[in-house]
């Protein structure tokens, strides 16, 4: 058993058992994009570790860029109605695109990030992501490239937030009921 925060009820993952995912992701990335590299898109602020995490494990000469989004409506889920808090700097007309997220939950963020990404002419609009909730399979979504599927726990961690707090935890784990309900 390993040392974790207070707040946290059970490690998911540990910091081993994601670095060895994610170099495995990074071969089959490089694998996939060997003729034409991608341009990794982060969604800020969750995808931060795995992006550069990511990045460092893709051998081939990719670049970054990052988006912040912010869904619209009062609870604590995304409503699926989405605002650009910072957009891309590069122009992705006629680039592949690889778009890199922490989770998909609802899958509402990503859906219209990647219709938004889509009517800029890129040659292509890939996915992936770290985590996979069980709801994001009811959203049409097509991810080349799932990390983990988990169960639907409230998890932090290794840039994954509650209320902005354990983002920096470097394994992911399971919040505690009462981090959340107080
Ligand atoms: C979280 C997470 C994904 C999104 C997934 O981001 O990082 O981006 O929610 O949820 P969905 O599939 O239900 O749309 P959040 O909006 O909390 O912002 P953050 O990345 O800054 O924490
Ligand atoms: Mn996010
Ligand atoms: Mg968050």
């Amino acid at each position: 058993s390993q040392d974790h925060h207070p707040d946290v009820q059970s490690i998911l993952l540990t910091e081993q058992q994601i670095a060895d995912r994610v170099a495995e992701l990074g071969r089959e990335i490089a694998e996939a994009y060997q003729d034409e590299p991608p341009l990794l898109v982060g969604v800020l602020k969750g995808a931060v570790m795995i992006v550069a995490d990511l990045a460092r494990r893709i051998d081939l000469p990719i670049d970054m860029d990052w988006m912040a989004v912010s869904s619209y409506g009062s609870g604590t889920k995304s409503s699926g109605v989405v605002r650009i808090i910072k957009d891309l700097n590069a122009d992705i007309t006629g680039r592949r695109v690889l778009i890199v997220e922490d989770i998909i939950d609802s899958g509402l963020t990503l859906s219209w990030l990647i219709a938004n990404l889509r009517s800029r002419g890129p040659k292509s609009v890939e996915i992936c992501t770290l985590l996979r909730k069980p709801d994001a399979v009811k959203v049409d979504i097509d991810v080349r490239f799932c990390g983990f599927d988990i169960p639907n726990e409230f998890v932090v961690g290794y840039g994954l937030d509650h209320a902005e707090q354990y983002r920096n935890l470097p394994y992911i784990g399971v919040l505690k009921p009462s981090a959340y309900t107080d």
